[in-house]
C-alpha cells in the first residue's frame, strides 16, 4: 500500500463525498446521505440477506432464546448455535472440518502465525491488507515473509524448494477489486508437490460461486459454496477462509481445515480464547442465511448474475474497460493516469450513484478507479440508473482523454 500523505488525504475526504460518509437512512438498497438519495453499488451484501425478511425475522426469536450477545469466549462456552454453523459449513463446503470465529481479520492475524511457525509465510502480491497484516504478525512471531506473484507460480515453485517449513502460501480467492480468481488448481498442485500449505480467503466468493452442476441456474453455479467447490478443487494441502460478513449479510468468519488443525487452533489461535463472540444476532442470521441459501439461493444467484450481466454488456457496448472477466459482481472501472478521478466521482454523485473509489492515497496511482458491487436486492430500475450514468461517463471520459 501507498505510504499516507496527510496532504492527499486532506484532499480526498474534501473532493470524493464517497469517502467516510454518514448514511442516514436506507430504504431497500437506496441510501440517504443528507439531502441526497443514491443507489448503492457499494454494499457487499451480495445476495441481499441484509433485507430478507426471513433473515430479519430470526433475530428476534433467536434473542428471546439466548440473549443479546453470549459473552463467554468460544473456549469457555459455545452456545449451541456455533455447533450447528460449523456442521452446516462443513457439509455445505465439502471440507474436513470448520471452525468459526468472529472475522476474517482475527482468522488473518491468528492462523497464519499459528500455521508458519517459525517457518515461511508466502504473501501474493495483490492480496487483501489484512492477509499481508496477518503475516506481519506471524513475522513477528519468527516467520520469515516473502512476497509471490500467482502469475509466476514457477518464482513461487523455486522459492518453496529452499523456504523453511512450515511453508504457507495466502493469497486471495475471487479478488475483491477485479472479480477474477486465480489459477489455484496450478497452486495447489505446487503446494502438494513441496509440501506447503495454500491459505486462500474467499471473502468474495463465499455465497456467490460454487459447485458446477448440469442443473444449475447461472454461471456462478450452484449452492455458493466458495471458489474450491466453484473451480473442482479438494481440500488436500488447503487452508480456506472467508466470512459471512459480505454474502449471508452477518458478522462471523470461518476457516475450513481437517479436525487435527482445528483442534490445534482452538489452542494456537489467540481470538478462540481471547476475543468477544458475535452477537446472538449474527448466529441467527448465519443459521437463517444458511437456510434461505439452500431454498432461494440459487435463484437468487441467478438474479445477481442476470443483473451484473447488463452491467458487464453495457460497458462493453460503451467501450469502458473492467478486468472483470468471470462475470462475478465486482465490477471495477480502472481510471486511466491522466483522468481525474474527482470528476469521475462527483459525476457519479451527480448521477444518485454510490460506489466504491479506490483513490491514491489508499491504493496506488497507478490502481486508482471505482468499484461497483451488485446485489440480489438491486431492482431493474436501479440497475438501468447506474447504466445512464455509465453512459454520462463513457461521455466524459471519452472528451476527458483526448
Ligand atoms: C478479501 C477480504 N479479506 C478480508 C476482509 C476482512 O473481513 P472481516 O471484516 O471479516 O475481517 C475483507 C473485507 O473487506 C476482504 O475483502
Amino acid at each position: 500500500m501507498a505510504s499516507v500523505q496527510t496532504g492527499d488525504l486532506a484532499h480526498l475526504w474534501t473532493n470524493n463525498p464517497m469517502y467516510d460518509a454518514v448514511i442516514d437512512e436506507i430504504d431497500g438498497r437506496r441510501i440517504r446521505i443528507g439531502e441526497h438519495w443514491f443507489v448503492d453499488f457499494a454494499s457487499c451484501n451480495y445476495l441481499g440477506f441484509d433485507l430478507d425478511p426471513e433473515i430479519m425475522a430470526a433475530v428476534d426469536v433467536a434473542i428471546r432464546q439466548w440473549g443479546t450477545h453470549p459473552s463467554w469466549s468460544r473456549l469457555l462456552g459455545n452456545p449451541r448455535p456455533y455447533l450447528d454453523i460449523e456442521e452446516r459449513l462443513t457439509e455445505l463446503l465439502g471440507a474436513p472440518d470448520v471452525l468459526v470465529l468472529p472475522t476474517i481479520t482475527h482468522i488473518h492475524f491468528s492462523v497464519i502465525a499459528a500455521l508458519a511457525q517459525q517457518g515461511t509465510v508466502f504473501v501474493e502480491r495483490r492480496a487483501h491488507k489484512t492477509i499481508y497484516d496477518g503475516a506481519v504478525y506471524a513475522r513477528g512471531q519468527g516467520a520469515t515473509l516473502l512476497r509471490f506473484r500467482a502469475d509466476d507460480p514457477e518464482g513461487l515453485e523455486a522459492a518453496l524448494r529452499t523456504a523453511a517449513r512450515p511453508a504457507i502460501v495466502c493469497l486471495d480467492g475471487i479478488d475483491s477489486m477485479t472479480g477474477n480468481a486465480p489459477n489455484l488448481a496450478l497452486l495447489q498442485a505446487i503446494c502438494v508437490r513441496r509440501g506447503a500449505l495454500l491459505y486462500v480467503d474467499d471473502a468474495h466468493g463465499f455465497g456467490v460461486v460454487g459447485e458446477r452442476r448440469d442443473d444449475e441456474r447461472s454461471p456462478y453455479g450452484s449452492r455458493g459454496n466458495a471458489i474450491l467447490r466453484h473451480l473442482g478443487l479438494n481440500h488436500d494441502n488447503m487452508v480456506l477462509v472467508a466470512g459471512l460478513s459480505k454474502a449471508y449479510s452477518s458478522l462471523l468468519a470461518f476457516v475450513a481445515v481437517p479436525p487435527a488443525i482445528k483442534q490445534h487452533l482452538k489452542v494456537a489461535a489467540p481470538p478462540y480464547l481471547y476475543t468477544g463472540p458475535s452477537p446472538t444476532a449474527s448466529l441467527a442470521t448465519v443459521l437463517a442465511g444458511l437456510d434461505v441459501n439452500a431454498e432461494r439461493g440459487d435463484a437468487l444467484r441467478a438474479h445477481l448474475y442476470r443483473l451484473t450481466r447488463r452491467v458487464l454488456d453495457h460497458l462493453r457496448h460503451l467501450g469502458l474497460p473492467t478486468p472483470n472477466r468471470l462475470g462475478t459482481p465486482i465490477v471495477e472501472l480502472p481510471v486511466g493516469a491522466g483522468v481525474d478521478l474527482d470528476a469521475v466521482t462527483q459525476l457519479l454523485w451527480r448521477a444518485g450513484v454510490y460506489v466504491t473509489v479506490a483513490a491514491y492515497p489508499l491504493v496506488p496511482r497507478t490502481e486508482a478507479g471505482v468499484r461497483i458491487q451488485l446485489t440480489a436486492a438491486h431492482t431493474d430500475e436501479q440497475v438501468q440508473q447506474l447504466l445512464d450514468a455509465l453512459t454520462e461517463l463513457a461521455g466524459f471520459l471519452g472528451g476527458g482523454r483526448r
